[in-house]
């Protein structure tokens, strides 16, 4: 108690004032230097990070002063973890390595399916005279598929079951990328499915994917239920609620982020552990939202977010929309196809829509090169089709 009142001036304690006054004469230099050696971290600070607009209040508190918050250096939020600083050096370097042009790149087409694939045909005709452009990979969870192109046969890679939802799922993509990933030619990484159908014949699509830097990976913000509703605090401390985000797992990636995928474990693991169907009263789903959430917080800027696979959600059930013989019109193809904007919808009760133009390469261009859920029996309705639709296979 003692030595606390002695700190302390003007406690009301006559018998230790002198003894603290004196204290103070005697330190008057240092608090000269202390407050010389504050004036120059301000000035330094002021120098290296210059505010946006200039304004007389420096040194004011920030609710008076609203732009000082603004120029502060930001204030580490946390003590990165050895795995995060590992990760993060890992994840800039890959990023930040220039892509060596080739003779021959060539796009991989990665088909995750269960068995066989119903559109060999079709996919055959799209594929057709192109043959030095393009690899083929094929992982059937389920049962060993029976080929009816000549260009599918020997494409099956080493394959395990594939849980709806789970993480097994990732694992298949990440599969599917590590075999991809083995020809160095591969620039470009393209997740399909067995229900999946091009829209364009394949000069388009190449040069839609080539032609650009960026990787289409559907990605948006979704507070509701569905979203953020998903998100549990042991995905902390590297991954915060605000990180959180949702999108179709169809994706077609540059080579970099496919090497990040495989790079990945930090991430990847929390995804794993923590995010489930059936997890504490959530039903959390790996394949809509590790990719999302990971390109998210590496690199923002570098994905579209959205997918350049089609697929209509309105009926706003489980499972999109499947697509019947019936449905199979050429103005269904003309829809799809004209689709210049993608639409996101939250699951809160305000069901809010979120629109976005489509920007290619920063113009408005339509934003599907494929499409799905397309059922087997809609096979030669679309061979029909697309040799008579222009845009397809001219
Ligand atoms: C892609 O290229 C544009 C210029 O066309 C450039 O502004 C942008 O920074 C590049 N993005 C990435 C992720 O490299
Ligand atoms: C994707 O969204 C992020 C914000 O979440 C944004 O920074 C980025 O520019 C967007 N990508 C494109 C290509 O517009
Ligand atoms: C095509 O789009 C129009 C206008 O949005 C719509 O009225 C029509 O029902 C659509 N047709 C098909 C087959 O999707
Ligand atoms: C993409 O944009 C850049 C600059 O905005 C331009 O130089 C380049 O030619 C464009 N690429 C294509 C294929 O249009
Ligand atoms: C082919 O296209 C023409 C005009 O674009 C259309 O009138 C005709 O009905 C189409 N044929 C089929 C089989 O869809």
């Amino acid at each position: 108690m003692k030595l606390t009142q002695e700190w302390l001036p003007g406690t009301g304690d006559l018998k230790i004032m002198p003894v603290v006054r004196n204290r103070n004469s005697s330190r008057r230099p240092l608090w000269i230097i202390v407050l010389v050696a504050l004036v120059c971290v301000a000035l330094i600070r002021a120098y290296v990070y210059p505010p946006q607009q200039y304004s007389a209040c420096y040194f004011l508190s920030s609710n008076v002063c609203g732009p000082l918050k603004d120029w502060l250096p930001p204030v580490p939020a946390r003590v990165y973890s050895d795995d995060e600083i590992a990760a993060r050096v890992v994840i800039r370097d890959i990023l930040s390595m220039p892509s060596v042009p080739l003779k021959n790149p060539k796009i991989a087409f990665m088909f995750l399916t269960l068995g066989s694939l119903p559109f060999e045909k079709l996919w055959e005709k799209f594929f057709l005279g192109h043959e030095d452009r393009f690899s083929i990979y094929v992982h059937a969870s389920k049962e060993k598929p029976v080929h009816v192109s000549a260009l599918f046969i020997g494409k099956d890679i080493r394959s395990d079951k594939v849980a709806w939802g789970k993480i097994s799922m990732v694992d298949a993509e990440k599969r599917l990328l590590a075999s991809a990933l083995q020809d160095a030619d591969n620039q470009h990484f393209v997740l399909l499915s067995e229900s999946c159908i091009p829209l364009h014949n394949f000069d388009y699509v190449y040069s839609y994917l080539m032609e650009t830097n960026i990787s289409f990976v559907d990605c948006f913000e979704d507070p509701g239920p569905h979203g953020t509703g998903r998100y549990s605090e042991h995905m902390l401390p590297e991954m915060e609620k605000k990180d959180w985000r949702k999108g179709a797992q169809w994706f077609s990636i540059k080579r970099q982020h496919a090497v990040l995928i495989l790079a990945d474990n930090l991430y990847y693991t929390k995804f794993k552990l923590y995010c489930k169907p059936g997890m504490e009263g959530r039903n959390c789903y790996a394949d809509e939202h590790y990719l999302p959430t990971f390109f998210h917080m590496i690199d923002p800027t570098g994905i579209a977010n959205w997918s350049v696979t089609h697929v209509d959600w309105s009926e706003g059930k489980w499972h999109p929309k499947s697509y019947k013989s019936r449905d199979v019109t050429f103005e269904l193809l003309k829809n799809i196809t004209s689709i210049d904007e993608s639409v996101h919808v939250t699951s809160d009760a305000k069901k809010e829509v979120q629109k976005r133009p489509c920007l290619w390469n920063g113009s408005k261009r339509p934003c599907y090169l494929f499409a799905r859920k397309f059922v087997p029996e809609t096979l030669d309705n679309l061979m029909n089709l697309l040799s008579n639709f222009t845009a397809l296979f001219e």
